[in-house]
């Protein structure tokens, strides 16, 4: 139930940290060392590609993914959306191994390529929120979220617990593989910082809803930017933006705005940008500096080690590769705050669905 919580998707954004702490209990032994089905990760090293298939915030959470996969496991990885793939599959690598991220387990765009996948013996792994889903029955193996019910149309600790889970098979494959990487990922301790991290972000969520007072509620647009990770991050920013709040969103690599969507920023646009990625901090900060030049009224979330003075919001330190499950909590609620401060039904935007069960 939402107990004293006037909207789930609050509710659900607030239950993140203790995601982050079941998911490290039940997947890691007391050396940090992953726990995962041998089956699994015996298919996975064989492969030659990594495959991952998904549809919206799943998506971007596989985006991480690829990162989090290439880095620990050395294993090239693709990520493409479900709809695309199954009328339009991608060529394939000798060995493959398929990768199917769903909260609810029954998104028919992904069932689609799954299907074509079993036809041929492509083996595959379903990482869901529901046990016993269709996604999970039709697939060779299966991980769970373990995030429980997340009920919010938009979702929130299914997108940090499929980043979480993907870096703890990642980190499995990695060690199996005797990857370098993989052994000196510090992740028990890196997922209690996240952990710890969100909880602390989450207990400032007045400033944060200031924010979505001051700069987003009465704009009819906004841009997310971010590079390398942190683009990944911003689409998803953005797609929580517009889905619960209406207010039309747009995530971009952010260099690639002055290739031309910079001529839609005006007096007061808002431009929130994500800083965690050391190698492109300082090039994001001059793409801040030409849309602020013309006008932009920019919000800038960094994390610590590379925090300005005057950065809006400032994020515990965290690896890189899982800065995501900080720098997206303050996106959920700038979206949340958006959409509840403009009078809107958060937990049901209009015209969607909780899952969505046709092509
Ligand atoms: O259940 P799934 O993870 O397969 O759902 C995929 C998308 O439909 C879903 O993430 C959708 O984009 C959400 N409304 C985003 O908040």
């Amino acid at each position: 139930s939402k107990g004293t919580y006037e909207f789930y998707m609050l509710k659900e954004i607030d239950e993140q940290p203790g995601v982050m702490r079941h998911l490290s209990q039940d997947y890691l032994d007391d050396a940090g060392h992953p726990v995962v089905d041998k089956n699994i990760v015996d298919a996975m090293s064989k492969a030659d590609r990594l495959y991952i298939f998904a549809a919206g915030t799943s998506y971007h959470a596989g985006l991480v993914g690829k990162d989090l996969f290439e880095t620990l496991t050395g294993i090239p990885t693709e990520v493409g959306y479900a709809s695309e793939a199954g009328y339009h599959f991608p060529m394939m690598s000798k060995n493959p191994f398929f990768i199917f991220l769903s909260q609810s387990g029954e998104t028919a765009d992904s069932r689609v390529v799954l299907k074509e996948a079993n036809k041929r013996g492509i083996p595959s792994l379903t990482m869901t929120n529901v046990e016993g889903s269709t996604l999970s029955r039709e697939a060779s193996y299966t991980m769970l979220l373990k995030a429980g019910p997340e009920i919010a149309v938009a979702s929130t600790k299914a997108y940090t617990a499929q980043v979480a889970l993907q870096a703890i098979l990642a980190k499995a494959i990695g060690e199996n593989l005797a990857n370098p990487n993989a052994k000196n990922f510090a992740l028990k301790e890196e997922l209690a910082l996240a952990a710890e991290g969100i909880q602390q972000i989450v207990d400032g969520k007045e400033k944060i809803k200031k924010l979505a007072d001051e700069y987003l509620i009465h704009s009819r647009n906004a841009f997310y930017i971010g590079r390398g990770i942190d683009h990944a991050v911003a689409l998803e920013g953005a797609l929580k933006l517009k889905e619960v709040s209406y207010i039309q969103t747009e995530g971009f690599a952010a260099a690639e705005l002055k290739h031309g969507t910079i001529s839609l920023i005006e007096e007061g646009t808002p431009v929130i940008a994500l800083i965690s990625d050391p190698i492109t901090a300082d090039l994001t900060r001059g793409n801040i500096q030409e849309v602020a030049s013309r006008g932009a009224s920019v919000i800038t979330i960094a994390a610590k080690k590379l925090a300005k003075y005057g950065d809006t919001l400032v994020l515990p330190n965290i690896d890189y590769l899982l800065s995501p499950l900080l720098t997206v909590v303050p996106t959920q609620l700038l979206a949340y705050y958006a959409s509840k401060d403009k009078g809107l039904d958060v937990d049901k935007p209009r015209n969607l669905a909780k899952s969505v069960t046709v092509e």
